[in-house]
């Protein structure tokens, strides 16, 4: 919608509107540019600490994303009055919590009355110009690599439902709660393509950013795609949130699904994620370097998806 109203272009702005990127860059010197983002939605968790952490990480994943150093941020809060006290000070402690891990520091924010909770931050990070990652530059060769499982949309919805298992519940709070830093701590070193990460949009939505801003196509390989433990039973029983279906219609129907790959399968690949891990597009002569480097810096998922192709361009699903 933005990109329609504010046609913008200044010789400063390194990343704007136009690719689809998960923050804006914009330099302010001959060796330093701003990475700048803001994300805030409502409660994605019963647990008012745990959305707080949650909320943060997936805030400072956009910066993480770009290549970025994020290193002050502002509280994003809006609340009902009459909500206990002690509720909000538990999301805000959650928030600041995941900064401070984060090495970055809350500096401020605004409060306002709300009849539906949120919770976010706006975060301004540093990167050097040239050095930041966008999603507009993979390239025909280059292989996928995803650094946290799909699946968060769905458990969510099914905590909301109260028919999530609480081992399987627990889980995807910890993958959500896990911030992306020392996933892009590795690609920065290695050096990549291309980086996005996984949120609203689903896999199939964040890669068609990707694909259509570079220009190219991909296949992917579901065998290859992790999947948080539970997800199957839970999408086979019907439950997925709005926001995948609406993925799925949207994203999905540009998408070329062979035809052995299932509905439930398709849901899958399109749900809904909050504070997903990085999509990487990296050279594949580069690909076990970058690997090796994810193991090291202790990202536990680093899967290796599928790869970047001249043509055909949009998403081929392979089995
Ligand atoms: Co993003
Ligand atoms: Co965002
Ligand atoms: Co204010």
């Amino acid at each position: 919608m933005l990109r329609q109203l504010l046609p913008i272009t200044d010789p400063n702005l390194l990343v704007g509107l136009t690719t689809g990127d998960d923050a804006a860059v914009y330099r302010i010197g001959e060796d330093l540019a701003l990475v700048q983002t803001v994300d805030f939605f409502p409660p994605i968790v019963d647990d008012p600490f745990h959305f707080g952490a949650i909320a943060a990480a997936n805030s400072l994943s956009d910066v993480y994303a770009m290549g970025g150093k994020p290193l002050i941020a502002l509280n994003i809060v809006a609340f009902p009055a009459d909500l206990p006290k002690e509720i909000v000070a538990e999301v805000l402690k959650g928030g600041a919590t995941k900064a401070q891990e984060a090495g970055v520091l809350i500096v401020g924010g605004h409060t306002i009355d709300d009849q539906e909770p949120k919770y976010g931050l706006s975060v301004t990070g540093i990167v050097k110009p040239g050095q930041e990652i966008t999603v507009a530059n993979a390239r025909p060769g280059d292989v996928l690599v995803l650094t946290k499982p799909l699946g968060t949309g769905i458990i969510t919805t099914a905590g909301k439902q109260g028919v999530a298992e609480p081992v399987v519940l627990s889980k995807a709070i910890e993958v959500m709660s896990t911030l992306n830093r020392a996933a892009a701590d590795a690609m920065v070193k290695i050096g990549v393509n291309a980086c996005t990460d996984i949120t609203g949009f689903g896999l199939i939505g964040h890669l068609q950013i990707m694909v259509h801003a570079s220009g190219v196509g991909a296949r992917l390989h579901l065998d290859s795609v992790p999947i948080l433990e539970g997800v199957w039973d839970l999408v086979q029983n019907g439950i997925a949130p709005g926001g995948t279906y609406r993925n799925l219609e949207y994203a999905g129907r540009e998408v070329d699904w062979r035809p052995t790959v299932t509905e439930e399968a398709k849901v899958l690949l399109c749900d809904a994620q909050t504070s997903g891990g990085l999509l990487i597009s990296v050279p594949a002569e580069k690909k076990d370097a970058l690997i090796k480097e994810l193991k090291a810096n202790g990202v536990s998922t680093h899967a290796v998806i599928g790869e970047v192709v001249e043509e055909p361009k949009g998403i081929q699903v392979l089995p």
